[in-house]
Formats: C-alpha cells, structure tokens, sequence
C-alpha cells in the first residue's frame, strides 16, 4: 500500500545559514497490515516534530542578521532582505502546509450544530472491501487498496457502533463476498444479528459470487439482500461492466431470488440509472422478481474514486441528466416499491464506512476520510463523516428494515 511521507528539506540563504523549511512529499510503499500503519493513516505528525526548532533556529539567526545589518555595507543589506523574505514565505508556506495537511477538510467545515446532529450511527454502510470481480465503469468505490481488517478488530468496531446507537448494518465494498468466500461477511453478518442483536442486518452485492451453502449457513441471520442490477439485456450488462467474463449476471439474479425465498431473507434490487440503461424499459422483470425495495440511483460521479486524475474509473460517459432521470421515474411510476436517488439525495444521506473503519465524508464530491473509529471512537469520528441526518429520513432512510417487521409470505 502507498502512504505519503512528509519529511523537510533544507534553505540555504547563505553559506553559513540554512535552515529547515522545505517540506517534500515522498511515496513510501508498506504491505498490508504493515506496523507502520495504524487505522488513520496520517503522514502530519512528523511533519510538525520537523517544523518546531527550525522556527526557533530561523528567529534567532535573523535577529543577529538584523543587529549586524545596522552597520552593514549594502550586499550585507540585500543578503538580509532576502533571508527576511524567505524566512516570511517559510512561515506562510508552513502555516498553509499545517492547515491543508493536519486539519481535515472537513475539520473547518464543521458547525458545532451539525457535529450535534451527526452524533448517532442509526444506519450505517460498512464497505470492509474495495476488492471486486466486477469492473462496473460508473463505479464510484474502488479499489484503491486491497486492505481488510482482521475479523476481530472488525468485529471490535461494529460493537462500538452498536453502543452508539447503531440499529441497522448494511456490508458492502467492492464485493462483500469475495473475501475469504463469503465466510468474513458470513461471520459478521452472524455476530451482527446474534451477538449485537441488531433490528437489520443487510449485504448489497452483485450477486456473482454467492451460493446456496451460504444461505444454508448464514441465512437465518440476513434480514435484506440488495442484489444490484442495471440491466435485464446481458448485452447491456457487458457494455456497462457489470459483468465477469461472459458469464450471466441475471441468471445469478434469478437463482439468489428463488434462494431469498427458500431461506427466508427479503430481497432488494438496486439500479443505477446511466447513459446506457436510460430508455429500457424494466417494468416486466421487476415486477416479475417483485422485490421489497427496488432503489433507483441516479448515476453521480465522485473525486478520486470515478472521476478526475488519480481516479480508476472514468463515469462521465455514464452520467444522465436530471431530465433523463425524471423521464426513466416517470416510465416506472406504478411500481409501488421503486425508492428513487437522485445525485443530491445520495451524496450527504449515507453513513459510509472504509476499509478502516474511517467515516467518508462526500460533501464535497469526493470521499473525504475521518479517523478511524477504532482509534478515536465513534463519537469523535462521526463529527466528520458530513452526514445529513435530514436528507437521510428524506430518502426514506428509516423504513421497516427488520424481516420480522416485513410480514412476508415466504
Ligand atoms: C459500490 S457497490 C458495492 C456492492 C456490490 N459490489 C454491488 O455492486 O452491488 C454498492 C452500490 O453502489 C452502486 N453504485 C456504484 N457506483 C455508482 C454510481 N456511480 N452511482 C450510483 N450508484 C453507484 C452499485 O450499483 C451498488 O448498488
Ligand atoms: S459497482 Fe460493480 S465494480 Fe463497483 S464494487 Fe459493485 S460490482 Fe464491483
């Protein structure tokens, strides 16, 4: 995995004076689980112990420049504008350094109001992956890293969320079960409903890598599986991505539908609404597959996840309009269960989870990360996590989500 070292450089204003004010950016590159890195990467704490006695150092060499300089000849003089000049744009320049790098963006954002009202993880989307064996062109979570936590530390965290209020859990990535088979996610799921006694513990996924021993093992625990599906044409499918090699997406659909049945877990259909999916027509197999919920989403582009430099994906070519979105709403209107998502819906509405356990602020387009819960707790990570508790219950957030509560004829 690549961390950002931060390290100082040196300024030499004259052969007898330097002085630290130069800081550089250097890739490093650790495993996996490598010591050096805790649950919060974060590269500013060296660059501060670097920053502190060069100050100091910097002060005192000017003040005897500036004593010298009251008898000095005129290139004495010029040497020490230069030295003052520099000294002024190194602290200009460490002062931006400090607040870009040591302060979160989202740090000087925040209102102590909001910090208020973000306080209790209701519903929380833990994406403990960003491994997938899809390669979905619009994706907007990636993957960036191949890191996942032991099982335990995972485990340690979901507790955490659980005491701060946490009542619904929904795993995601990546795909959720691709690791270890399905067998983390299985356990998690497990501990989740058992151990914590969650009201909703859900799984979205693209279907591809689950089998019936899963839901002989773990099914009884599952209130909701989100089976994602943008298109009923395997043409379309293969254009969009979402797809491994030729193998069919839909039968998988159809076969974990009929499995949702036999073992008793509500089944969900999520859509994303793009350029080549926008003029189909799904009513037929939607209303064929009958699912509890059907979510819509508006396609929405992402800084550094599927759009902009350091992106793996590039969406925009699968970006709609707004128009585009409400015509294909429109089009689907009697289907009692559609919950659509429009980009400005979905940005804010989420509690979002990494790899790391770091809250994922999307504010401002892109996915901002807080702390790690499991190295500062949920109360303090939560403030940065940009979540908008309002636009949350405006999407229909808080639904039945307990399979219990859902009065299905299995
Ligand atoms: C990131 S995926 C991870 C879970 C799993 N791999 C899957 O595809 O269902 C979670 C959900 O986000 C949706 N999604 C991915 N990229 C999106 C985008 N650019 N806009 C809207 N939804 C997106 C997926 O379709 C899926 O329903
Ligand atoms: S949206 Fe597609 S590429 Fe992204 S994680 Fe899900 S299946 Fe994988």
């Amino acid at each position: 995995m690549f961390l950002h070292r931060y390290v100082a450089g040196q300024c030499h204003v004259q052969p007898s004076t330097s002085f630290v004010f130069v800081v550089s950016k250097q890739k490093v590159n650790y495993p996996a689980g490598h010591p050096a890195l805790p649950h919060t990467p974060h590269p500013a704490v060296a660059f501060l112990r670097l920053r502190q006695p060069s100050r100091s150092r910097l002060n005192s060499r000017s003040l005897k420049m500036l004593l010298s300089s009251v008898v000095a000849p005129p290139k004495l003089l010029l040497q020490f504008c230069i030295s003052t000049l520099c000294s002024v744009w190194s602290s200009i320049l460490s002062k931006i350094l400090f607040w870009t790098v040591t302060v979160s963006p989202a740090v000087s954002r925040l209102d102590p109001s909001e910090a208020q009202a973000a306080s209790t993880p209701t519903s929380v989307n833990y994406h403990f992956t960003r491994k997938c064996n899809y390669k979905c062109g619009f994706c907007f979570h990636t993957a960036k890293t191949s890191f996942v936590l032991p099982l335990d530390e995972a485990k340690r965290g979901l507790r955490l969320l659980k005491e701060s209020g946490m009542e619904k859990i929904n795993f995601s990535g990546g795909e959720p079960f691709l690791h270890d088979r399905g067998e983390f996610l299985g356990e998690l799921v497990q501990f989740c409903k058992q151990d914590l006694q969650l009201p909703s513990v859900s799984i979205v996924s693209n279907g591809s890598m689950i089998r019936e021993k899963w839901f002989q093992k773990y099914g009884e625990h599952l209130d909701i599986l989100a089976i994602s599906c943008d298109s009923f044409d395997e043409a379309t499918n293969q254009l969009i991505g979402r797809a491994q090699g030729r193998k069919s997406h839909l039968d998988n659909l159809y076969r974990i539908r009929k499995w949702c049945q036999e073992y008793k877990v509500a089944f969900k259909i999520n859509s994303v609404i793009n350029t080549f999916n926008v003029d189909e027509d799904m009513m037929e197999n939607i209303s064929q597959l009958n699912p509890v919920r059907w979510k819509v989403f508006q396609c929405l582009l992402i800084d550094g996840e599927n759009a902009g430099e350091k992106a793996l994906r590039e969406a925009e070519k699968f970006v709609i309009s707004e128009q585009q979105f409400r015509d294909f709403l429109d089009r689907h209107n009697s289907i009692s269960c559609l919950v659509p998502e429009s980009n400005e819906k979905m940005r804010n509405s989420y509690l979002i989870l990494d790899e790391y356990m770091r809250f994922l602020d999307c504010r401002e387009g892109r996915k901002d990360p807080s702390k790690s819960i499991l190295d500062v707790g949920v109360k303090e990570a939560i403030c940065f996590s940009g979540f908008d508790e309002k636009m949350f219950l405006m999407r229909g957030g808080k639904y039945v989500w307990s399979k219990a509560d859902m009065k299905l004829e299995w």
